[in-house]
């Protein structure tokens, strides 16, 4: 066996060896920079932000809308119109969404259930209310926020 017929075998593998490194090495660099520069998402936005137009949820149904890091959830209820919750779970976070055939919040986590007309617990593990977050409706737009 010549010397010539090793060499491309031994590119190959010297090139899988050099791509694995440097894959291993984004892997641990990637987290360790986004510690250092995170992302510029707000926590919770400093003021109201617009969630859409006032016709765009009718009586019986509900969005979900990106709240800063957190998703919040905007239902328009037969009884009380419209009301806006943070739509994470206050158990363990899980992201709830309202069932229109129940007209109830669930948590598809651990079966948490809210009320959708002031975000109380109806059943299940979750220890404290959906936070409520404020809403107005100016020129057309609705509008959510926190009271803070
Ligand atoms: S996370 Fe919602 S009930 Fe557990």
């Amino acid at each position: 066996m010549d010397n010539a017929s090793h060499l491309p075998r031994r590119g190959f593998l010297k090139a899988i060896h050099h791509l694995l490194a440097t894959s291993g090495l984004l892997a641990i660099l990637g987290p360790i920079l986004a510690f250092f520069w995170p992302s510029s998402l707000e926590e919770v936005p400093s003021g109201p932000i617009s969630v859409g137009d006032e016709g765009s949820i009718p009586i019986g149904s509900s969005k979900t809308v990106r709240f800063g890091r957190y998703p919040a959830m905007i239902i328009n209820t037969e009884k009380k119109g419209l009301v806006a919750y943070n739509a994470v779970c206050t158990h363990f976070a899980c992201i709830v969404k309202w069932n229109p055939v129940s007209d109830m919040i669930e948590c598809p986590c651990h079966a948490g259930f809210y009320n959708p007309l002031d975000g109380s617990v109806i059943s299940g593990p979750p220890p404290a209310p959906l936070e409520k977050l404020i809403m107005s409706i100016e020129s057309g737009k609705i509008y959510i926020g926190t009271t803070t």
